[in-house]
Order: C-alpha cells, then sequence, then structure tokens
C-alpha cells in the first residue's frame, strides 16, 4: 500500500472528520490519554473496560479507536464483522512489548496449577494464552471472584500485580513488565510537590510504582481518577498519571487545579504515552478516508481470545458481595 499522502493544508480536519464519521456510519473512540482535539471529536471517551463494553455494544460499520494497538485489537475482537482503524499502526505499548507471546507460554507451561489473570495491555496472542483478562478498573472485583486457594499468575504490569496483591493480600506470580509513562515519576519531585500544597490530595494510577502508591490517597483506572477528581471538595489536586486526562479534568471541573505529578526531571513531558502520541487528527482523518491502517487478526487467534475478554466482560459485570466470591468459576483456558 502506498504512504498517506500527509500534505493536508488547508483542509478543515474537524469538519471532514465530521463529514466522514457520517458517511462511513462510524464511531469515533478515544482514549484519556490521547491529545486534547482528538478527545474533543470522539463520540465516546473512556478507560480500558468502558472503551471495550462500547467496541462490543456498538452498531456503527467502522470504529476509529484513537487509542493504543492492543486496545483496537480489543475492539476487533469483541466486533470482528467491523472495520476497526486505528490512526498510526506503531502505537504500542511498553507492557505489550515486555510480554513476547512465546516467553509467556512457557511461564505458564512452567506452573500448569496457575491460571493467567492477565492485564488487558497485551498483544492478542497473550490474551488467547490467558484464562482473564482485566483492566484497572476491574482487575479487584474479578480477583475477589476467584477462590482464595486458586495459584495465580498475573502479567504483564508488575506494578499493578503488586499493588492488587498488597491489597487483596493475594499472593501471585508477577510477570516483571512495566509502563515507561508511569515508571517515570519521582518520589522526591512528588514529596515537593506535596509540600508545596499541602493538602492536595494525591489521584494515581496502579501502574505507578509502590513507592508512588504510598503517597496517594485515591489509586484507580482513569475513569475512576477522573471521577474521584471531580467529586472531591478539594480544588487542587496532584495527578500521577499520564497528563492528557487533566484536559477532561478542566472541562468538568474549570475551577479546581489539577497539577501533574512530575518526572525526575521536574516537568511531566516524560510521562506523557509516546504510543498515544502517534494518533493526530490526520491521520484519524485519513484512517476515516481510506478506512487504513485496519485491524486484521486470524480468526482461530481471535476466538482464542475472545474467551479470556468475554470471562473479563462477564466478571467485571458481577456484584462481588452477592454470592459469587470464592465460587469455583474458573475451569481454565
Ligand atoms: P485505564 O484502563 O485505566 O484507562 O488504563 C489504560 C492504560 O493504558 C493506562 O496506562
Ligand atoms: Fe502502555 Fe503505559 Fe502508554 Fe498506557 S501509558 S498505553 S500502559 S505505555
Amino acid at each position: 500500500m502506498n504512504a498517506p499522502n500527509l500534505s493536508l493544508k488547508g483542509l478543515d480536519l474537524r469538519a471532514e472528520i465530521d463529514r466522514l464519521r457520517k458517511e462511513k456510519n462510524a464511531v469515533i473512540l478515544a482514549h484519556y490519554y490521547q491529545a486534547p482535539e482528538l478527545q474533543d471529536i470522539a463520540d465516546f471517551i473512556g478507560d480500558s473496560l468502558d472503551l471495550s463494553r462500547k467496541a462490543a455494544a456498538t452498531d456503527a460499520d467502522v470504529i476509529a479507536f484513537c487509542g493504543v494497538r492492543f486496545m483496537a485489537e480489543t475492539a476487533k475482537i469483541l466486533s470482528p464483522d467491523k472495520i476497526v482503524v486505528l490512526p498510526d499502526m506503531d502505537a504500542g505499548c511498553s507492557l505489550e512489548d515486555s510480554c513476547p507471546p512465546d516467553q509467556f507460554k512457557a511461564f505458564r507451561e512452567a506452573h500448569p496449577d496457575h491460571i493467567a489473570l492477565t492485564y488487558i495491555n497485551c498483544s492478542t496472542e497473550v490474551k488467547a494464552l490467558s484464562d482473564i483478562i482485566v483492566t484497572s478498573s476491574s482487575a479487584e472485583t474479578i480477583l475477589a471472584q476467584i477462590p482464595k486457594e486458586q495459584k495465580i499468575i498475573f502479567g504483564p504490569d508488575k506494578n499493578l500485580g503488586g499493588y492488587l496483591a498488597r491489597k487483596t493480600g493475594r499472593d501471585m506470580l508477577l510477570w516483571p513488565g512495566v509502563c515507561i509513562v508511569h515508571e517515570a515519576f519521582s518520589e522526591t519531585e512528588l514529596l515537593k510537590l506535596k509540600a508545596q500544597y499541602p493538602g492536595a490530595p494525591v489521584l494515581a494510577h496502579p501502574e505507578c510504582p509502590g513507592h508512588i502508591l504510598d503517597h496517594a490517597d485515591h489509586v484507580g483506572s482513569t475513569k475512576a481518577i477522573l471521577d474521584y477528581a471531580l467529586n472531591s471538595p478539594s480544588d487542587v489536586m496532584i495527578v500521577a498519571t499520564e497528563p492528557h486526562i487533566i484536559h477532561q479534568m478542566e472541562k468538568a471541573a474549570p475551577n479546581k487545579t489539577f497539577i501533574g505529578a512530575p518526572g525526575a526531571d521536574g516537568n511531566c513531558n516524560c510521562n506523557m504515552c509516546p504510543y498515544m502520541a502517534l494518533n493526530t487528527m490526520e491521520k484519524l482523518y485519513i484512517a476515516l478516508r481510506d478506512l487504513q491502517p485496519r485491524i486484521e487478526m486470524d480468526e482461530d487467534l481471535r476466538l482464542a481470545a475472545k474467551k479470556s475478554l468475554d470471562r473479563m466482560l462477564d466478571m467485571a459485570g458481577r456484584t462481588v458481595g452477592q454470592g459469587d466470591v470464592g465460587k469455583p468459576i474458573i475451569t481454565g483456558a
């Protein structure tokens, strides 16, 4: 395929994207880490769980996914009859990169008595090798439904896994992956900021390492952090996750001040997700115009990955504490 013509000077991209969205019966889904202009043009903005649910339920013909590749692949797994386009196919994820399927398979085979509870930030191949997928917003609910005696492998994020292990007391074997963005926050700089804004709550994503989470007043998914920020009586808050989420906070609560937690150099540029940043308005326009680049996958692989995702969607919707906890619902992948 020829490289797309990127000389788009003079086009009103907002209007063109709107026109194409109607013409192609497309829905634009965006993650909170996308650039503000992509968030603003999206039909729906959400965390990984809500975006998966939206992708599974849409009646659009085309899903234009403004997020990273594993999110767009999840949309395709759950909605195989839709055309799913990702503005930049290089929009990967360091957690996915940290977990090559062949190594994950070997790890599983070395622990045959463990089930694999796997963070959604992984490849379709790793999803196919897993028993249950979790997102940061559903992990605790799902973990609470797994019998206490069941041994668990958790991958690929050792920070999310460590947080869950500390919070629930579950002993899990952790895959040693990290998110390069959340790893970059500096505890020293965070403490300086806390001293500068005494009383300002710290809101953190569980992909942050433990030494950052130790200073957090609230730990949660992007959506949970946003909800907390909007409902908090505080006027100033420190946000320890990818800073583009602050766009939604400022839109919904313009009178509050949201400060991005700093990296080691004292500014937060190192905490911008370089993969999310690959998507732009120009590339979204081209993706809708050409219906490329498109997510495609082998059908057997899709069906294998769908099993673990379907378990997530089912278990994430259950209410813990109403008879589900400890029920032996896992039978293996
Ligand atoms: P959420 O599911 O909380 O939106 O997280 C996705 C992600 O990639 C965070 O780095
Ligand atoms: Fe992956 Fe981290 Fe970017 Fe999220 S912020 S997509 S975990 S690299």
